[in-house]
């Protein structure tokens, strides 16, 4: 746009902001007064057990998913549940330190084997 033009431009702006109030709009097939209501939600545990190996699979396991995406899987071995975690680093983004790899598999398999007796 040439510079001449930009007062007209500016001009044809503020006609625009000019313009009459918009008049609140009215709810249509609201019926009656708001209501407290309760919420039944399917039980899940929040956290996994207590201890080291639940801090660190709480630390790194629960920001994106809840405990049952673990405890609802079949018995797994440590090969499974290591490309498990794998997996959950490289296609997911998972910032899991490899470092804690090892310890993570040891508690996956301990959980895992137990989730399967329950
Ligand atoms: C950055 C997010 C993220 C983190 C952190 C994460 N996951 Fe996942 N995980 C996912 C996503 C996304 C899926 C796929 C969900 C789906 O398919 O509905 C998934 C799926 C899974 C599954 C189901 C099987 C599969 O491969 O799809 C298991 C088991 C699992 N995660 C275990 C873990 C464990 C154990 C940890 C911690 C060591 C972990 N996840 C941390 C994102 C994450």
């Amino acid at each position: 746009m040439r510079a001449s033009c930009l007062p007209i431009a500016a001009a044809l702006l503020m006609l625009g902001c000019t313009t009459a109030p918009v008049p609140p709009q009215r709810a249509t097939g609201f019926a009656g007064p708001l209501r407290a209501t309760t919420l039944e939600l399917p039980a899940d545990e929040e956290m996994f057990p207590e201890g080291p190996a639940g801090d660190l699979l709480n630390a790194n396991c629960l920001a994106c998913h809840s405990v049952s995406m673990v405890t609802t899987q079949p018995v797994l071995t440590g090969k499974q549940w290591q490309a498990n975690v794998e997996k959950m680093r490289s296609v997911f983004k998972a910032p899991i330190d490899p470092a804690d790899d090892a310890e993570l598999v040891r508690a996956l398999v301990a959980l895992n084997a137990d989730a399967g007796t329950r």
